[in-house]
């Protein structure tokens, strides 16, 4: 079977040189996306990994076994279709592929999934739901976010590392750890890389990882998944300022590759393509006091120390183009590593970025602490135990330096470049509080 295959057209090939391909017969294998008939004329979308094209077959110009065939081939069978490339300006694209032969390699059995289906019924299917037009856009789009974080982090000199996924204490608070049975020991699966990657900044100087990060959220929201991926750079030699610039520089390279690349397929996500090719540096910066007080001008209850919720952040980036930094905030909101800002111990050097619109933070960094004092304090302050974080003490008791990170929540930036309603459409196989199947 796979021997006919050797001569075999991609969709795309079709489409971008058709021309060329014109009255001659070509062999193209892919998937039943829809059937159609008019009359005695049948119609396949076909869809490879490239693309969907129109097959024709009309009653009276092919066998009546190719026809037979065609009538019985269901949703989302696979098949080889042998037939003759033509234009057709009524054809999606431009061009369809009258048919000559068809050979079914597995008959689907009815599709699980009528149109009406609901959010559940389509993730209970997911393995079958991804297949969808929309779902397939997301996926090249996500698969191009990943190639342009790489493809900025190599040109900028930054080194990709491995962190492992099980370990022992928490980086961002016990609250949200998922605890596993270590042969009889306990151990956790990771909130955030952030720690090993200070560990090899002493010998990379600046490095980054693409992994997942996992959080037991209990909270149903379109922004939290419980297994997430995690973009995750830190550097020696860098302050917040520095790392602040590296966010902004990253997400715009991402936004300008996603949007050169994928114009038409943003556009049938309902995202204009030119709104994510003005992502442009620099973003704005404005300190959590600042944004305090311009939620508060827009009528929301919040003072100076209280966290931002979904609705203050939606409130605050109303109306922008592109995202915004929001600067050191009070000690008390964020975990135990952050630098005290030396003017005003009482807030700390970080930096989150938010996407416009509302669609939430998607970054979280800034400046470490370096000072092994000062560190072993802020733990106790948080009632966390020293013992635990031994080995990310003595990164400075050997050689520290002030250096500084970042992670970025690679699924909610997807959602936002692709406008999605809900996280679970950006990953293949979304985890959250009620989901961990298929
Ligand atoms: O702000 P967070 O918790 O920061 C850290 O984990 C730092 N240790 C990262 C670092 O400096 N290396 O998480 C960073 C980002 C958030 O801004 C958000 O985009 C994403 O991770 N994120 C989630 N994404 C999906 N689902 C969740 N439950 C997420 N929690 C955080
Ligand atoms: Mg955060």
């Amino acid at each position: 079977m796979l021997s006919q295959l050797k001569s075999r057209v991609l969709v795309r090939t079709i489409f971008e040189e058709g021309s060329k391909l014109e009255g001659k017969e070509v062999t193209i294998a892919g998937w039943v996306y829809n059937k159609r008939a008019h009359g005695s004329l049948l119609f396949i979308d076909l869809r490879d990994g490239t693309g969907i094209i129109q097959i024709s077959a009309h009653k009276d110009k092919v066998p009546m076994k190719v026809f037979d065939d065609v009538e019985k081939v269901t949703r989302e069978s696979s098949v080889i279709a042998k037939g003759t490339v033509r234009t057709d300006k009524r054809a999606p694209g431009g061009y369809e592929v009258g048919l000559t032969g068809l050979q079914i390699v597995g008959l689907a059995e009815e599709w699980p999934l009528p149109i009406d289906a609901g959010v559940d019924v389509l993730f209970d299917k997911r393995h079958l739901h991804l297949r969808g037009e929309k779902q397939t856009l997301i996926m090249r789009i996500r698969a191009s976010v990943f190639e342009a974080l790489r493809d900025w982090f190599r040109q900028d000199g930054w080194i990709e590392v491995q962190p492992p996924m099980i370990i022992s204490a928490s980086v961002e608070g016990g609250a949200t750890l998922f605890k596993m049975d270590y042969f009889g020991e306990v151990a956790y699966l990771t909130q955030s890389s952030q720690f090993y990657l200070e560990a090899m900044i002493q010998s990379l100087e600046k490095v980054y990882c693409l992994a997942p990060s996992f959080r037991a959220e209990k909270s149903k929201t379109p922004r939290h998944l419980t297994e997430y991926w995690h973009a995750e750079a830190e550097a020696a030699w860098m302050d917040l300022d520095d790392i602040t610039k590296v966010e902004e520089q990253l997400v715009s390279h991402v936004c300008q590759f996603v949007a050169e690349k994928h114009g038409k397929d943003l556009e049938k996500l309902g995202r204009t393509p030119d709104d994510i090719a003005e992502i442009k540096i620099p973003f704005q910066r404005i300190s959590y006091r600042e944004a305090i007080e311009r939620i508060k001008k827009k009528g929301l209850k919040i003072e100076y120390g209280d966290d931002m919720g979904a609705d203050e952040e939606l409130r605050l980036t109303e109306g922008l183009r592109k995202p915004i930094f929001v600067l050191e905030y009070p000690k008390s909101l964020k975990a135990f590593y952050h630098l005290p800002k030396p003017t005003d111990p009482s807030t700390v050097m970080c930096g989150d970025c938010e996407a416009p619109e509302g669609y939430g933070e998607i970054i979280g960094g800034g400046q470490r602490i370096h000072d092994k004092d000062t560190l072993i304090e802020r733990i106790k302050e948080e009632n966390l135990k020293p013992e635990d974080y031994e080995w990310y003490i003595d990164l400075r008791r050997y050689g520290t330096v002030p250096h500084s990170g970042f992670g970025l929540g690679v699924d909610r930036l997807v959602r936002w470049i692709c406008r999605l309603d809900h996280i679970r459409a950006s990953i293949p196989f979304p985890r959250y509080l009620t989901r961990r199947t298929p």
